[in-house]
């Protein structure tokens, strides 16, 4: 029996470390941790790493003496089967080592202006690299300090071992919401009367889900981990990728989880790509083969992308077919790239073409694994590359290290065009798994920049237009099932019209606020109207005119301080606040709106809404309905096969003779 006094410690500690500011360990509200914890999902034969760690807080409301118990037990059992030992289950022939390391963390943040830490010593054993093949579910149990036990119920998913779609292309529109995509259509698409005279490829869809972003141990997602959700089907904390966070101070070594392409790889030897408008080691993108808590580790996560995980035994995908996007730095020897290696020079050397730009991107040959990277950091946006084309000069982005800017750049629709033909010519029989991101939705919604995110956004949808387009050509269109989702949103809406002539020339903020047309006033979108003058030549689809005196009323459920005048910035993305103060630069004709956010925040933030899920091709009729966002893994993992009863691994020549 527990101590009156223990039993009242657990007790507060247990409310003391849910759903707060601050976590000891998001996923173990109690002193014994199983990771991963209660309440999750696997695919039969999905390969991940099971970690225990046993706390001992030293001080803090949960202080119990600062000594872990290393001597903890753990066992597993399938329902109505045997208990046995994890090592005796997973016939694991050598116990693991007990691992020691100590932490420390804020309790609130009185806690934290007051400087006091609180201090864990902790005790840990890892079983690496196992699998659960008998759908089911199991209870796992640690039991420690005698007394106490933590038990998580584990699910196996049903077996899936036969291919519906050949072909998966995932289209990822980061930070990309319903809300975004109506605004969108209003500015690329003419009505009369209500009606619309064109409508978004997105529209034709014929299956729309809701999947539901939320991180494990917070309501809010980053983008590392939801990508983890969608690529994986287990969610984890805010950072991390491919892993469930564990409490050691090593970034590498937290339990680990098969992905997509990892098991496509091992099981039917596919080809993979991915293409991004972000740097390539950015998490949306490096989620596919990341397996680390921090999604900062840009260098560490190329190499793993490369050549796989270095420190442990895990299944390789042998590098990607096909890998696009920005991110030189990365790559360039330096202080950005691993070990200050050159990547080019590594890529290469294992057969890839290397692409630095658009010219060289379409000569390459579809036979070769191809890599392109097209500039430093991000894609300059679809705005400033077709509206604004004057705006890339202003860069020192070129991805050879020169010192000057890159211009010779393709767009979302170049690069997943070019990745589609080389994944199909190299693929065979085994089809190919392509993820695309249009990643600066969410990088200009974060600078409240409306326009550049929504030009985005349209980049986005002509992409999926042409993709429609090339898939029929080579035959493959109904061998693929396309699937557009976000991997959470950001509080933007559109609620009228501003003229913006008047709102620059009204005296006040109060005054400014005038001339926002609500309701009835909102009048109609003038962004497909031709005006005099005004020619931006980027085809049907596209606003005809990007800066109208009526622009969109629109903003953020969330944001730092900042200047509205809901014009265009024709220079360049926009700076609305810098570390805290209203930027001396945005929009000085503009209206101070005071922001919601913490006083510090120089942009915005993600928002808590379900995001769409658009389906189409073979399994599409899964999609359908609400869910979380780790379904989107299971519905795509079974549509592949993925689901196995046996460790089947092809053997490295199989995979190499791809
Ligand atoms: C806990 O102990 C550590 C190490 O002695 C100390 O730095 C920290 O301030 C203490 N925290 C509290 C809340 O007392
Ligand atoms: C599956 O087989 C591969 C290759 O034989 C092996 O390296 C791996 O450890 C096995 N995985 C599991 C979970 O048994
Ligand atoms: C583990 O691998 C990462 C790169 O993937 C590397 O940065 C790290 O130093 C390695 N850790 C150990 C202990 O080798
Ligand atoms: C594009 O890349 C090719 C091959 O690397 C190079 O020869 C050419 O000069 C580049 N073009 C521009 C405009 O930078
Ligand atoms: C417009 O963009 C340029 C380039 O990023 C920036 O220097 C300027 O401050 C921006 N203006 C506003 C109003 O944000
Ligand atoms: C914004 O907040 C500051 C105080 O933080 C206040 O002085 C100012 O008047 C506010 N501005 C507006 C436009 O509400
Ligand atoms: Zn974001």
């Amino acid at each position: 029996m527990l101590s009156m006094r223990r039993a009242f410690l657990l007790l507060a500690a247990a409310s003391a470390t849910t759903a707060q500011t601050y976590q000891r360990l998001g996923t173990c509200p109690t002193l014994g941790c199983v990771i991963p914890p209660d309440q999750q999902d696997f695919l039969p034969g999905q390969q991940f790493d099971i970690r225990f760690e046993v706390h001992a807080p030293v001080n803090g409301s949960e202080a119990n003496g600062g000594i872990p118990d290393e001597a903890f037990s753990v066992t597993i059992a399938k329902d109505g089967g045997q208990t046995k030992s994890i090592a005796e289950f997973f016939g694991i022939t050598e116990e693991p080592a007990i691992e020691k390391w100590s932490f420390s963390w804020y309790e609130d943040l009185y806690a934290k202006d007051a400087g006091e830490a609180s201090l864990v010593h902790v005790a840990s054993k890892i079983y690496r690299r196992v699998a659960l093949y008998e759908p089911g579910d199991y209870t796992v149990t640690l039991k420690y300090y005698s007394t106490e036990t933590t038990t998580a119920t584990w699910t196996v998913r049903p077996l899936a071992e036969h291919k519906r779609a050949k072909n998966v292309i995932l289209f990822v529109g980061d930070g990309m919401t319903t809300n975004m995509i109506t605004a969108a259509r209003l500015l690329g698409h003419k009505t009369v009367n209500g009606k619309y005279q064109s409508l978004l490829k997105l529209d034709e869809f014929p299956v729309l889900g809701h999947q539901m972003t939320h991180s494990i141990d917070s309501f809010m997602t980053d983008s590392a981990n939801s990508a983890s959700a969608l690529y994986s089907g287990h969610k984890s904390t805010v950072n991390a990728m491919g892993v469930y966070a564990d409490s050691s101070p090593d970034l590498f070594d937290d339990p680990k989880v098969e992905t997509i392409v990892e098991l496509l790889r091992r099981i039917w030897g596919s080809a993979w790509g991915a293409v991004s408008t972000a740097f390539l080691a950015d998490a949306t993108p490096i989620a596919l083969t990341a397996h680390t808590r921090s999604r900062g580790t840009y260098g560490p996560l190329i190499e793993q992308a490369l050549n796989g995980v270095n420190n442990y035994s895990w299944p390789h995908t042998g590098g990607p077919d096909v890998y696009f996007g920005g991110g030189a730095e990365n790559f360039l020897p330096g202080s950005g790239s691993y070990k200050g290696q050159d990547y080019f020079a590594k890529f290469a050397e294992k057969g890839y073409s290397i692409s630095l730009n658009k010219t060289a991107l379409e000569a390459a040959p579809d036979s070769e694994r191809a890599l392109g990277v097209f500039c430093k950091s991000n894609l300059p946006v679809w705005i400033d590359r077709n509206v604004f084309p004057e705006n890339l000069n202003s860069y020192t982005n070129d991805p050879s290290g020169a010192k000057k800017a890159a211009t010779d750049l393709p767009g979302l629709k170049e690069m997943t065009l070019k990745a589609i033909d080389v994944l199909h010519k190299r693929s065979g029989n085994e089809g190919f798994f392509l993820m695309s991101e249009a990643a600066s939705i969410d990088k200009q919604m974060h600078v409240l920049d409306y326009q550049r995110a929504l030009g985005d956004l349209l980049e986005l949808d002509d992409t999926i237009r042409a993709t429609f387009k090339k898939l029929e050509e080579l035959g493959e269109l109904d061998h693929t099932l396309i699937v557009v989702t976000a991997d959470h949103g950001h509080g933007f809406d559109v609620f009228g019209n501003a003229d913006t002539k008047y709102l620059s020339e009204q005296p006040t903020d109060r005054e400014k606020r005038s001339a926002v047309g609500i309701y009835q006033n909102s009048g109609l979108s003038q962004y497909t109207v031709e005006q005099e003058g005004v020619s931006y030549n980027t085809g049907s689809n596209f606003p005809v005119n990007w800066d109208p005196r009526y622009a969109i009323a629109a903003g953020m459920g969330a944001s730092p301080d900042r200047r509205e005048n809901y014009q265009i910035n024709r220079t360049g993305s926009r700076i609305p606040n810098t570390r805290g103060y209203v930027s001396a630069f945005d929009n000085t004709d503009g209206f101070v709106v005071n922001g919601t956010l913490p006083a510090d925040e120089t942009q915005g933030v993600h928002s808590l809404t379900d995001v769409p899920v658009y389906a189409r091709g073979p399994c599409q009729e899964t999609f359908g309905g609400t869910f979380n966002s780790i379904d989107v893994f299971f519905k795509i993992a079974t549509c592949l096969g993925l689901g196995q009863s046996t460790n089947k691994t092809l053997t490295d020549s199989a995979c190499s003779a791809k």
